[in-house]
């Protein structure tokens, strides 16, 4: 089980979960306004793992016999300058989010709920991960005398558009079930 404060923590990262799955879902379809397909495929895997996050949270608030209570997601900006700030927007907000779960690890390790900070350490990890990413586009960017057109651009979209999604993409119950399991 786990205490009401913890369940209305864990409800307010569902909605920063979905919030994140929304913004990058706009920046896909900003990148692919611009003809950039290698980074709207970048941003829409990303917006899979966000509801995969999303929904990791939701499975465990069931599991702890918790009520799961969804509120209004923010609207995310509908266009960006350009690469460079999709992705400096990207670690900015990553950021937020590394700070939301160390916030909620702090909260669990205030009420002795070894269970929530035992599921949390999966988030934390993965905040190191998703920050390690950002931080490598922006160097490459970097690397590119104009980082928002001509040949390297071309050239770095090809690269990112490799992107393999890794977790379930397949909401549906039985496919949901499949990737909590994983
Ligand atoms: Fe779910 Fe990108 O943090």
């Amino acid at each position: 089980m786990i205490t009401k404060k913890m369940e209305a923590a864990l409800n307010e990262q569902i909605n920063k979960e979905m919030y994140s799955a929304y913004l990058y879902m706009a920046m896909s379809a900003d990148a692919t306004e611009k003809g950039l397909d290698g980074f709207a495929r970048w941003f829409m895997v990303q917006y899979h793992e966000e509801m995969f996050h999303a929904m990791k949270l939701y499975q465990y608030v069931v599991d702890q016999d918790g009520k799961v209570t969804l509120k209004g997601i923010k609207e995310p900006p509908a266009t960006f300058s350009g690469i460079q700030e999709m992705f400096e927007s990207t670690l900015e907000h990553e950021q937020f989010i590394t700070k939301s779960i160390n916030e909620l690890v702090d909260l669990a390790i205030e009420e002795k709920d070894h269970a929530t900070h035992n599921f949390l350490n999966w988030y934390v990890e993965e905040q190191v991960e998703e920050e390690k990413n950002d931080h490598d586009i922006l160097a490459k960017l970097a690397m590119l005398s104009d980082s928002t057109k001509g040949p390297g651009i071309y050239m770095l979209d090809k690269e990112i558009g490799s992107r393999a999604l890794t977790i379930p993409s397949d909401f549906s119950v039985d496919g949901f079930a499949e990737g909590v399991e994983s």
